[in-house]
């Protein structure tokens, strides 16, 4: 598939902090996007690239249209990219009512009257704000405010939507409904989405494919689902869902740790000091067999699931296990834990910057 925008060895120096270090990534058209990493990562500072509001120092960043032409957006200003940045921190006019709000891009563009009622008009229907199209953001709720901000940025058609954030500023359950919501949106809307979250499973609930960020550098691109299971390195197994992380050691008889030989899959064909990744769903506990033995030191029920924490001599913190339906062992029992060797990735220590 030919790809919509084409990020190219970007880099970006802010003094002495490297913002961007030799990014590249191909976003395809009609994508949901996200970019994902901690604070500082330089999320911020590749969608103001993409935007026009950061110059990078190296690299190129294009958009290829329907046809296949390419465009250097580089070379063009902020306002004449196809290309609408929604930032981390927008701000509605507050004297302005919300139908104001979403037309004030488009009346700048010098549309006709017409043209810019019926595109508000959709735009209302869209975003689900038809009968608050009178009101102004005081009186709106901030999940409320948070859609009149994307209405305003869908408005205007970019090709290319880039959203800082979008769902930061809202509480938890409103945030929950707005994925979806952003999700629909985005199908309906047929533009291309890049959101940059902090957060791991708003991304993995919302994007077709995440760039997972540290340090200024694009750590693995993927599925949510390959990120969680076949995570690239020890950083990306760390931030993205939770599990033990076993150190050890492989060598000719495969992955070794606390003096035995434990399955795992080395698809990057580790050798040396390595972690095995140990996602809750691939533990099994059991009473009669397994190839670590420990001791239960808390279960939880979920309602339908529960996990169960074990305590492992030599291993940091328990390993979890996360099985359907109530707990079968009880706390202080003697257990035994194993896990089918492609259900744990081994990967090289220390991989991907931080880590064990
Ligand atoms: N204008 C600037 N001047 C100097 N340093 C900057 C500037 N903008 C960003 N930085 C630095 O570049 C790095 C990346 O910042 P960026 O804002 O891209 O991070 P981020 O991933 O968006 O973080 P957050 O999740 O906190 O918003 C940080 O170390 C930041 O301090
Ligand atoms: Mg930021």
């Amino acid at each position: 598939m030919t790809s919509l925008l084409t990020i190219d060895h970007v880099s970006k120096d802010f003094d002495t902090t490297r913002a961007l270090d030799d990014v590249s990534l191909e976003i395809r058209p009609n994508e949901f996007f996200a970019l994902l990493g901690p604070s500082g990562c330089g999320k911020t500072t590749l969608l103001r690239a993409i935007a026009g509001f950061e110059d990078p120092d190296d690299g190129r960043i294009s958009i290829t249209d329907a046809d296949g032409q390419e465009t250097d957006l580089l070379a063009l200003p902020p306002d004449k990219r196809p290309v609408n940045l929604m930032f981390q921190s927008y701000a509605l006019f507050p004297h302005m009512n919300v139908r104001k709000n979403i037309a004030y891009g488009l009346e700048r563009e010098g549309l006709s009257k017409q043209e810019i009622n019926s595109r508000v008009d959709e735009v209302l229907e869209t975003v689900g704000l038809v009968d608050k199209a009178k009101a102004r953001p005081a009186q709106l709720s901030g999940g409320q405010r948070q859609r009149v901000a994307l209405a305003r940025a869908i408005v205007k058609r970019p090709r290319l939507l880039l959203l800082d954030e979008p769902l930061s500023a809202l509480d938890r359950k409103v945030r929950a409904e707005m994925q979806m919501e952003l999700k629909r949106l985005q199908h309906e809307v047929g533009i291309t989405f890049v959101v940059v979250t902090h957060d791991q499973e708003e991304a993995m609930s919302m994007a077709d494919r995440i760039a997972v960020m540290h340090d200024g550098r694009v750590q693995q691109v993927a599925d949510p689902v390959t990120l969680y299971s076949r995570p690239a390195n020890v950083f990306v197994a760390d931030f993205i869902g939770s599990g033990t992380l076993l150190p050890g050691d492989v060598g000719a008889t495969g992955f070794t740790a606390l003096g035995r030989t434990l399955p795992g899959s080395n698809p990057s064909s580790v050798s040396g000091p390595a972690v095995l990744v140990l996602r809750p769903e691939s533990v099994r506990v059991d009473g009669d067999d397994g190839v670590l033995d420990g001791t239960v030191v808390e279960t939880h029920f979920y309602g339908g699931s529960s996990i169960t924490a074990v305590r492992v001599d030599g291993v940091d913190g328990p390993v979890v296990s996360r099985d359907r339906g109530a707990p079968r062992h009880e706390v202080g029992q003697s257990v035994h834990l194993s896990w089918s060797a492609d259900d744990a990735v081994i990967l090289e220590a220390g991989s991907g910057a931080d880590g064990p």
